[in-house]
């Protein structure tokens, strides 16, 4: 026999948990379903098992989407403060590790056991692990096919994440029935993920794997220019850290980087300056401001001799090197993708969405949240802060 429900949550990662616990709180009568053995694997995995759970300076301005403007509503009704306030209340050590990111003082599991709580508080049912085979809609009620029954509801909410790190459950499934809808997409791509190079790039740039230095990384055009300055990380295969992943969002195939490892210093100038006052090699002025070991890399990698007098090179050759360590422009030839992505971007078009409620527009009752949908934070606590707001949306309109 099926089993009726007000709400059905497909999905019970970040968003799907506090859309459910908002909902059952309001009095829905709600049900949880994923397909995973353990709950919110994301959530465990995240911020290095101390899950960064938000950022106090969230704004849409950290956000990445073909409408800018779509997030902002739902940001500005569940703010970071609204989502410590919870975090408090539930007696939670975290901590401000770096640029606004909050963590939890003990494990990522405490932020799991607090949204378990909240559903658990509403009433929530669960189907888990449970398999969803199909959604259909007949009158005013949606027929939810799972591997335990038939389950109808008059809302039904997708929350099952974007397409990163398929080996802990992710699936295209919120595209599929969004397609099955004859909902528009935005094309997908793997966000903040380690860049690659092939062949000869990576080969001699592998003689600089494990250096990490600040760098100020730079891509795109107008509209989706990105820019950051934070550590960058050189590795076997190509670029990861903070400042590379970051940029990956903004980057797109065949695109180019643009990379600033000294962006206080004019690095030509004060190199060709040096010239009449140092006695100076090159790999000693250039240990001044670089670890010794990206100093000897760098200068081997742009075939300069590290124990030449600079006293003695032409300004020429200063410039380029000067150039190199200033403006070292970089055509990537991918990324690690989606085994090693953080993030989906792309996804449900927001232009058939609500921006209030998160409804389809053209699907009285279909909803969809998180990373499902074409809004992408950059790192830093901004994915959990979109999937707590846009879950809050949801569940106060289901
Ligand atoms: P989420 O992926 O959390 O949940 C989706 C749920 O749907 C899962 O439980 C899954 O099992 C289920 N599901 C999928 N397909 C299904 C199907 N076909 N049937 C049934 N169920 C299905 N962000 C941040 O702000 N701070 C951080 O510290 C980190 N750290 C981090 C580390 C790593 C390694 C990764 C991969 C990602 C992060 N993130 C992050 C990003 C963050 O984890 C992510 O943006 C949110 O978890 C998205 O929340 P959702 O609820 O939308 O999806």
């Amino acid at each position: 026999m099926s089993k009726q429900f007000d709400v059905a949550v497909i999905g019970a990662g970040a968003a799907g948990m506090m859309c459910a616990a908002v909902a059952a709180q309001r009095g829905r009568k709600v049900v949880l379903i994923d397909h995973a053995a353990r709950l919110a694997e994301k959530i465990r995995i995240s911020g290095g098992g101390r899950c960064n759970f938000t950022n106090v300076g969230a704004t849409p301005q950290n956000y990445l989407s073909q409408n800018p403007h779509f997030c902002k509503s739902a940001l500005s009704r569940y703010t970071p403060q609204d989502f410590v306030a919870l975090v408090k209340r539930h007696r939670i050590g975290f901590h401000e590790k770096h640029k606004g990111q909050l963590f939890c003082d003990e494990s990522a599991e405490d932020i799991i056991a607090m949204l378990k709580a909240e559903c658990d508080q509403g009433g929530v049912s669960w189907m888990m692990p449970c398999a969803v085979n199909g959604i259909g809609k007949s009158g005013e009620l949606f027929r939810i096919d799972t591997g335990a029954g038939e389950v109808l509801a008059a809302s039904v909410v997708i929350a099952t994440g974007g397409l990163s790190i398929p080996k802990i459950g992710a699936t295209d499934f919120a595209y599929r029935i969004a397609t099955q809808f004859g909902l528009r997409m935005v094309e997908t791509q793997p966000g903040l993920v380690p860049l690659t190079f092939d062949g000869g790039a990576s080969q001699a740039l592998s003689a600089l794997a494990g250096i990490a230095v600040q760098a100020e990384v730079e891509t795109g055009v107008k509209k989706g220019r990105g820019y950051f300055l934070e550590d960058l990380l050189f590795t076997h295969r190509g670029l990861s850290g903070p400042a590379i992943l970051q940029i990956s969002s903004y980057w797109r195939p065949g695109g180019a980087l643009s990379i600033n490892f000294l962006p206080e210093v004019d690095v030509a100038e004060a190199l060709i300056e040096g010239k009449g006052t140092l006695k100076k090699n090159l790999s000693n002025l250039l240990a001044q401001w670089l670890p010794g070991r990206m100093v000897e890399g760098w200068l081997e990698l742009n075939g300069f001799d590290g124990a030449a007098r600079i006293a003695d090179m032409p300004d020429k050759g200063l410039r380029q090197l000067g150039d190199s360590l200033n403006r070292w422009s970089i055509r990537p030839s991918g990324s690690e993708g989606y085994k090693k992505a953080e993030v989906t971007l792309g996804g449900v078009d927001t232009r058939e969405l609500s921006q209030q409620s998160m409804m389809v527009n053209s699907v009285p009752g279909l909803h969809f949240i998180g990373e499902a949908i074409d809004v992408t934070g950059w790192l830093g606590g901004y994915n959990f802060q979109w999937a707590w707001a846009s879950g809050v949306a949801a569940g106060q309109a289901v």
